[in-house]
């Protein structure tokens, strides 16, 4: 049986993809920005669909079943225009009126269908946290495990619990939206001069800059496994009154670094929401005596959050999906038909499920550019040379991540050996602001050594703390509260990023270079040789390796 699982939702929703499943395996998904070029982008996936279609060679009539990660469209406009007419949203109301009616008669699933001309044998809807919890529970180890949703807003639902055992999933608690995390965490986003929904991560990489200088537990604490957040204040605030001082939000987001009230704004709301989140999680797990747990929905990405779960309560297990926004709904869907007929097994979430191109396409791509390249027999050991030459290198190998994280195969790589050198990416690389954090990739095998606490963080999604006498080796990827937020590399999930580390390792002592995502500032990760390319040379990389190719300028 072939399946076929989609995010989309229309104008309100974000990061569109699809994801393809054969007799219940994940074979292949991607985001449609990796395609469209246009980040986050929410337009009906085609271009991704096409690419599960392709990648198996089959066309739509022989998928079986096409699953949305969302209920139908006129659900979830039928209900933004309650909230709205009730007063817990506030956006135009005539327009959401449009919009629910135009999703009963031309702006529904069906019509998008038909206007590609793809007609599946059948088309399944799912509860959103549904489709997202089906993204995390295969990839459990634990008989029993708890999974945790949480996201803005489903189409009711900000927060839902679930109890799996096995392979069957159990809701044991649902709170609705405007009650939501997401909520929370987006108007302190915004409240930081950020944009919601959007720059989530600047906030969590700001807080260590501030102190815990203000009381918010008026806007959001936990009591009895319920998380309460006073969405009246929150909703679209422009000001706040905390502790005798007033702050308004920043008409932009450059003043935040400089300003104290703001650095420690964001350190209370980050302090605050780990607070919340911990107290809520920890009433479950101590309810149901599980320490195994499972994450997603997009505030399963507030990595800092979860390595303060991690710590918090010793949990055995804690699997987030590394696609833990909309996109990964793509996954869930695909694979709920299976879970239905009880034929899911459990297994281990490979992130690179992208598109790989060969090396006939990429010399096709430096030729039609007429590019300066070499063919190299062992890319990892002149890249790592280049590297411990405190080169800024380009690397593009093998199948695209799915997700946000760049693990190693669309990634920017550098030496962590200097201080310098996270400015210089910065400046010349990734045109973004100085003060944010870069991420280091390590030997699976060394990150004891690095790291404090977690001996294992394969996806790039939580913080740890890096050992104190370790840390002055690698200053470009510790933050300045002595944090980094670890992957982990594999041998067996990624042995040509395995090989580059362990090759730099030999050079330099240090099994742990820097790790970007190959982009600049506002656009997705790189998927094609041409998007590497014009990445390349429109940024201040040095080097290019491009499958068993390297590029120079
Ligand atoms: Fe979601």
């Amino acid at each position: 049986m072939i399946t076929i699982g989609v995010n989309y939702i229309g104008g309100p929703g974000h990061d569109s993809a699809a994801a393809i499943a054969v007799d219940g395996k994940l074979e292949f998904a991607i985001a449609e920005e990796r395609l469209s070029r246009k980040k986050q982008d929410a337009s009906f996936p085609i271009q991704a669909i096409q690419a599960c279609l392709d990648y198996k060679g089959i066309k739509i009539e022989e998928v079986d079943e096409l699953v949305f990660g969302w209920p139908e469209l006129k659900e979830h406009y039928a209900n933004s225009l309650k909230l709205n007419i009730m007063g817990r949203l506030h956006e135009n109301i005539p327009m959401q009126a449009l919009n629910y009616f135009r999703s009963l008669t031309t702006r529904n699933i069906k019509t998008f269908l038909d206007s590609y001309g793809i007609n599946p044998k059948k088309i399944t809807h799912l509860d959103h946290h549904l489709a997202h919890a089906w993204s995390v529970a295969p990839y459990l180890t634990a008989e029993d495990s708890l999974i945790f949703i949480i996201d803005g807003r489903g189409i009711k639902e900000s927060t839902t619990v679930y109890l799996k055992k096995g392979m069957k999933l159990e809701m044991i608690k649902r709170i609705n939206f405007p009650n939501s995390l997401g909520v929370y965490y987006a108007e302190m986003t915004s409240m930081c001069g950020f944009r919601k929904y959007s720059d989530e991560w600047k906030v969590m990489g700001l807080a260590p800059f501030g102190k815990n200088s203000f009381d918010l537990s008026h806007l959001l604490h936990t009591e009895n496994g319920i998380h309460h957040v006073d969405h009246k204040t929150l909703l679209n605030v422009e000001q706040l009154e905390l502790n005798g001082k007033t702050i308004t939000r920043p008409e932009n987001d450059e003043i935040a670094i400089q300003d104290e009230d703001l650095r420690d704004l964001a350190h209370s709301a980050q302090n605050q929401y780990e607070k919340a989140l911990c107290e809520f999680v920890k009433f479950y797990t101590d309810k149901y005596k599980i320490k195994s747990i499972g994450m997603a929905g997009g505030v399963g990405l507030n990595c800092k959050a979860n390595g303060f779960l991690m710590r918090e309560l010793s949990l055995e297990e804690f699997f987030i999906q590394p696609a833990a926004t909309d996109d990964g709904t793509a996954i869930g869907a695909a694979l709920y038909p299976f879970a239905e007929n009880g034929s899911l097994k459990k297994s281990v979430f490979r992130p690179y499920l992208g598109r790989e191109y060969s090396d006939e396409v990429i010399e096709a791509t430096l030729k039609k550019y007429r590019l300066s390249y070499t063919k190299i027999k062992n890319v990892e050991v002149d890249a790592a040379q280049e590297l411990a030459n405190n080169k800024i290198i380009g690397w593009f190998q093998g199948r695209d991540e799915f997700g946000p994280r760049a693990l190693g195969n669309r990634s920017i790589i550098s030496n962590p050996g200097t201080s310098e050198m996270k400015d210089k990416v910065n400046e010349v690389v990734k045109y973004r602001e100085g003060w944010r954090p870069f991420a280091p990739s390590m030997l699976q095998e060394e990150a004891e050594k690095v790291l404090k606490n977690i001996k294992s963080s394969p996806y790039m999604i939580l913080t740890d703390y890096a050992n104190e006498e370790y840390a002055p080796k690698i200053p470009a990827v510790v933050h300045v509260d002595g944090t980094l937020r670890p992957q982990t590399v594999d041998k067996e999930m990624n042995p040509r990023y395995w090989n580059l580390i362990n090759e730099f390792y030999k050079i330099s002592g240090i099994p742990v270079v820097m790790n970007t995502s190959f982009n600049l500032k506002g656009e997705p990760n790189v998927c094609h040789p041409t998007d590497a390319v014009r990445t390349f040379f429109t940024s201040g990389l040095e080097l290019l390796y491009i499958g068993d190719y390297k590029v120079k300028k």
